[in-house]
């Protein structure tokens, strides 16, 4: 059977690029962690869109998940015909606050598990010449964002890496995309402990940031429409987009310093 995989959907942006891709008619298979939302969601898909939906429940900061959802699939004859990597977690902060752990689970999330995932279904992909994959970085992939370092620098590693790996699976007829939201009200800032003060600094609150707030209903219109388009770089919505390329014009010492100077005002940072 074919399918379209979709990482972090058991919510947030990931749950809406289901719904849109089932409205297509599109067979789902759904990795996260949390298996009762995803059986509920599977349900509700199979229900509302007559198509097939299953689920593998994983935790890719793990650094073998990647392949064991690939063994999985196989031994399932499952057929990854798209492949959307979504799942990612946030944070923000002075940097060395958090556990090191923390730091390494969520490089190994938001970059290590999303690249295992593009070479495992991509050399399928290829070896099939066909195949779709979408990898979801994030506006402040274009620039570094002093106060979430680590988050930010992962999610310009995902759209370098998808846009250059975009280039060498053209020859193949695999098409890859960078898809870049803006700030979405998800469950986001509550899994990466952003509803506080670092959130503000950072301007993340989504109440005082609700002129360019999104839905996930409406980034996964965007991602739809951008897919359709064959993009290989997009962001979700024109102010977003306004701003990141805004953001590709200013010197990106000067963005981090501005940053560092915003967050540091807003918390009443005072130097230990
Ligand atoms: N919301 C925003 O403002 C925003 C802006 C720009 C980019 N993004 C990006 O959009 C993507 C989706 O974020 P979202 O806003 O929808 O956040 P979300 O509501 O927190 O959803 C994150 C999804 O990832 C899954 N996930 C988290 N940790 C995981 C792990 N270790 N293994 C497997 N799955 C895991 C979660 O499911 P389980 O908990 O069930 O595992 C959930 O389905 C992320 O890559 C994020 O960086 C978000």
């Amino acid at each position: 059977m074919k399918v379209t995989l979709i990482t972090g959907a058991s919510g947030g942006i990931g749950e809406a690029i289901a719904h849109a891709f089932a409205k297509r008619k599109n067979n789902l298979l759904l990795v996260a962690r949390n298996s009762e939302k995803l059986n509920l969601l599977c349900k509700k898909l199979r229900s509302e869109y007559a198509v097939e939906a299953n689920f593998i429940s994983a935790d890719l900061s793990h650094s073998n998940a990647a392949e064991e959802v690939f063994e999985t699939i196989l031994a399932r004859k499952w057929e990854v015909e798209t492949l959307v990597n979504n799942a990612g977690i946030g944070s923000g902060g002075e940097f060395g606050t958090r556990t090191l752990k923390e730091e390494m689970d969520q490089i190994q999330l938001n970059i290590s598990s999303l690249v295992a995932m593009t070479q495992l279904f991509g050399n399928e992909m290829k070896v099939k010449r066909a195949g779709t994959i979408i990898n979801i970085a994030s506006v402040v992939a274009f620039a570094p964002v002093a106060y979430m370092a680590n988050y930010g620098a992962s999610k310009a590693f995902v759209k370098t890496f998808t846009q250059a790996i975009a280039q060498e699976y053209k020859p193949y007829r695999v098409h890859v995309m960078v898809f870049c939201p803006g700030l979405t009200k998800t469950n986001f800032n509550a899994a990466a402990g952003l509803e506080s003060e670092a959130g503000d600094g950072l301007g993340l609150s989504y109440e005082k940031a609700q002129k360019i707030l999104q839905t996930p209903e409406e980034v996964a219109t965007e991602l739809m429409r951008a897919l359709d388009k064959k993009k290989i770089v997009a962001i979700s919505g024109s102010k977003n987009s306004f701003a990141a390329r805004l953001l590709g014009l200013l010197p990106s010492q000067w963005i981090a310093k501005a940053a560092a100077n915003r967050y540091r005002k807003k918390v009443g940072w005072i130097s230990k």
